[in-house]
């Protein structure tokens, strides 16, 4: 075995579903903040400083592979369109655009209480036909008297692989985070039938999209090992996102390369760690849309991302599974073990000791808005 075969035989795993539940712990320096870019703060052209800072915190949603798709058009002064950016599109893992869409109602619902800690309410039009519509959704800011929120949950909402506790879910935290019974959501204690059901599909799920050199190939694209690829794309996974911390952090991001992604040592290895990973949480929560067209999809990614603001407050970690849905074969006995067709995201959540600070990088705010102007 070389070096490089052994730093990849060591490195792998921490990708996809994220890592380090392996044993290098007497690696890891004891807690490395790392913050998220700030980029996005700087003063935008044609905007005033309330909506810079709405575009920022509706940017801090979370989206598949951290692609962040969406595209901000301005109409006129507070009356935006937001679309999608075919560059940022997953046709491997997420061929039709569910997710994208999903991951564009989270982005919705940032928007909508973002506004509210700044006074206004924020009205939403679905306008495309599908997801590959290149406008779908019309935003209205209007000045309102409704109670002004905090933006805390915005700022400190974040992906939580690592580190996710066993615990039941506490009765009263669990009804503050189910929201309504409208919202459409259930949750699946680990240890029953359908907690087992929704572990063993993951399992089989991940193995089947670590078997196709697509899916590997299409993930390897977003991985960001390096800080210049990272600061260079603003999109995307990086070893902080990731989970790595000390001397394996620094280790990955010398040595890594989008081929070790392709490796067999690399799939061997994150197999092992989503086997570690599905084994521990609280349970599953399933988000579930009233349909399949456009405007369902987005609604049911608001209730995803409102669920997870709330969770944050609670200390609550969700860490969205979403090979499932993106497996025919597993989607499908999916909506018939459950008889629902409509199921939209698979949650794995339980309590962390401490909410981890937010790290997943983002697009600097120009970079996300296109001039409506010829
Ligand atoms: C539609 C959708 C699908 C996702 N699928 C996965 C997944 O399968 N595995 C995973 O580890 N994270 C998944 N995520 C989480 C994203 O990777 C995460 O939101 C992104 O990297 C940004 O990080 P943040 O949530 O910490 O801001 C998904 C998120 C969304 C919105």
């Amino acid at each position: 075995m070389n070096r490089k075969q052994f730093l990849t035989g060591c490195l792998t795993g921490a990708v996809a579903a994220g890592c380090s539940a392996w044993g290098y712990s007497w690696l890891a320096k004891p807690e490395e903040h790392v913050p998220r870019n700030t980029v996005g703060l700087q003063p935008v052209k044609d905007f005033n400083q309330v909506e810079t800072e709405i575009l920022y915190l509706a940017s801090l949603a979370p989206s598949g592979h951290n692609a962040q798709p969406w595209v901000i058009t301005v109409n006129s002064h507070n009356h935006w369109m937001i679309g999608s950016d075919r560059s940022r599109w997953l046709p491997v893992v997420d061929p039709e655009n569910r997710e994208l869409v999903l991951s564009i109602g989270a982005f919705c619902e940032n928007l909508a209480a973002a506004a509210n800690s700044y006074g206004y309410a924020a009205e939403f039009n679905p306008v495309g036909s599908n997801g590959f519509s290149t406008q779908l959704v019309e935003v209205c800011l209007s000045k309102s008297r409704e109670n002004i929120g905090s933006d805390q949950a915005l700022r400190g909402r974040r992906t939580i692989r690592k580190q996710i506790l066993a615990n039941p879910i506490g009765d009263e935290d669990l009804r503050y985070l189910m929201g309504s019974q409208s919202d459409g959501m259930t949750f699946h204690p680990a240890q029953s039938r359908e907690g087992i059901y929704l572990r063993q599909a993951t399992l089989a799920a991940n193995e089947a999209q670590l078997a196709s050199d697509a899916a590997q190939a299409e993930l390897a694209e977003w991985i960001r090992w390096k800080a210049e690829e990272a600061k260079e794309h603003g999109t995307g996974l990086t070893p902080e996102s990731m989970e790595m911390s000390g001397v394996i952090r620094w280790l990955a991001k010398n040595f890594l390369t989008k081929k070790d992604v392709m490796e067999n040592t690399f799939r061997k290895e994150t197999l092992k760690l989503v086997r570690e990973q599905v084994e521990n949480c609280a349970g599953w929560l399933l988000v579930r849309s009233a349909g399949q067209g456009l405007a369902s999809l987005l609604q049911a990614g608001r209730v995803l991302e409102a669920a997870w603001l709330r969770a944050f407050e609670k200390s609550i970690a969700f860490h969205p599974m979403t090979q499932i849905l993106e497996e025919p074969a597993l989607k499908s006995a999916l909506a018939r073990e459950f008889e629902d067709k409509n199921i939209q995201f698979i949650i794995r959540v339980g309590y962390v000791r401490q909410y981890p600070q937010p790290v997943s990088i983002r697009l600097p705010l120009d970079r996300m808005i296109k001039s409506s102007q010829p």
